[in-house]
């Protein structure tokens, strides 16, 4: 089969390789669809680990069961990408997302399980969640992006009345948006520095407002404004915005992943005396109940898919999202195309 690997700083390779194979204990998965993540952006900038079949956002069906009973062959699927060890103290209070082992073996994160930019793969049985009949493989291929959102809003506990500012409009903040105002925050900001992008929230209706985080004066504007802060970037600048704009007392949720240090200025945090809370992943509960919330009808979590493309134009589409001034948001790939 085809897939997709990293082969250096910004260039993919598309390879033959043998295809995953029934394995006890591992879900044996066709793809259907395949989200890119802005973690990937990340993977792809450094060219590192070479190798690495990308994917950790997908929906497909069951090709073997790899011995859970509860599933057939034919079932719609997605999985957590995570690998935790199950008994350590962490695993054992049903924070798996604490496990020192939980990105060690991610699908689609890890070089031993290669992820869904292929047209095939296997994955940790108990990982492995059905999706409802009415439940479509687009969204499916979302549920991982909006567990994270939702684990984020719940980590920043928001208020009724709350002002919220989201710095970032790619599909995590767009999902930690939606859900802070599903949550009862009375206006949600959204600060991008990709105009496309902050039009498009509002146009989506995540964000009642967009502010242009280029623009110093705008962004003095709003300094000590905001309840609660949720930074979807993971570079300084937006870290540091979110210091100077949320009020004194306030919540600042760091959401955005950097491989880098972050330069911030302490002393705004001192100060202010603002709460800092780093999130990560999610429970497994909070990704069973993102599926539920989809399945319902509850969260419209398909608009915000900009396009599904095929495996040849992976590399584009990396290209395009790192570019800065892309209108895309969720772009999916279809590996059998
Ligand atoms: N904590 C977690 O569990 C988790 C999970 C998934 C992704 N992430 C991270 O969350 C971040 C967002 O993911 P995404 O998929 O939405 O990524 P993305 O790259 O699609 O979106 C990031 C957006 O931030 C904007 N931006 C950059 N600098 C800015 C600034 N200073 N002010 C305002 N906007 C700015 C960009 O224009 C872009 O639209 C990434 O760092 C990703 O690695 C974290
Ligand atoms: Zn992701
Ligand atoms: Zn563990």
């Amino acid at each position: 089969m085809k897939s997709v690997a990293i082969k250096g700083v910004r260039e993919f390779i598309i390879k033959d390789v043998p295809e995953p194979q029934k394995e006890e204990g591992k879900v044996l998965i066709k793809v259907h669809k395949t989200g890119i993540c802005g973690s990937d952006l990340h993977y792809f900038e450094l060219g590192n680990p070479v190798g690495l079949v990308m994917g950790h956002e997908y929906a497909g069906t069951v090709l073997d069961n790899g011995g859970r009973e509860d599933l057939k062959v034919g079932d719609r699927v997605t999985a957590l990408p995570i690998s935790p060890c199950g008994h350590c103290e962490a695993c054992l209070s049903g924070n798996i997302h604490y496990c020192a082992e939980t990105w060690t073996h991610g699908s689609g994160l890890s070089l031993d399980n290669p992820g869904g930019l292929a047209p095939m793969l296997s994955v940790r049985s108990d990982m492995v969640f059905k999706l409802p009949d009415n439940m479509s493989d687009e969204e499916g291929a979302l549920v991982e992006p909006t567990a994270v959102g939702y684990h984020a809003i719940n980590l920043a506990d928001i208020d009724v009345g709350d002002d919220v500012l989201v710095i970032g409009a790619g599909v995590i903040g767009l999902m930690c948006a939606m859900f802070a105002k599903k949550s009862g925050a009375s206006n949600v900001v959204i600060s991008e520095t990709n105009e496309a992008r902050g039009e498009a929230a509002v146009k989506l209706g995540v964000a009642d407002n967009w502010i242009n985080a280029k623009d110093e004066k705008v962004m003095n504007d709003y300094l000590n404004t905001f309840d609660k802060v949720l930074e979807c970037c993971g570079n300084s600048p937006a870290v540091n915005s979110a210091m100077n704009l949320v009020k004194a007392g306030g919540k600042v949720i760091l959401v955005g992943v950097s491989m880098l240090p972050i330069n911030f200025n302490s002393i705004q945090t001192v100060m202010k005396e603002i709460t800092v809370i780093g999130a990560i992943a999610y429970k497994k509960e909070e990704f069973a109940k993102c599926i539920d919330m989809i399945a319902n009808k509850e969260i419209e979590v398909d608009k915000f898919i900009s396009k599904i493309v095929t495996l040849e134009d992976v590399q584009s589409c990396y290209e395009e999202l790192t570019s800065g001034t892309s209108n895309s948001i969720k772009i999916l790939v279809d590996p059998n195309k």
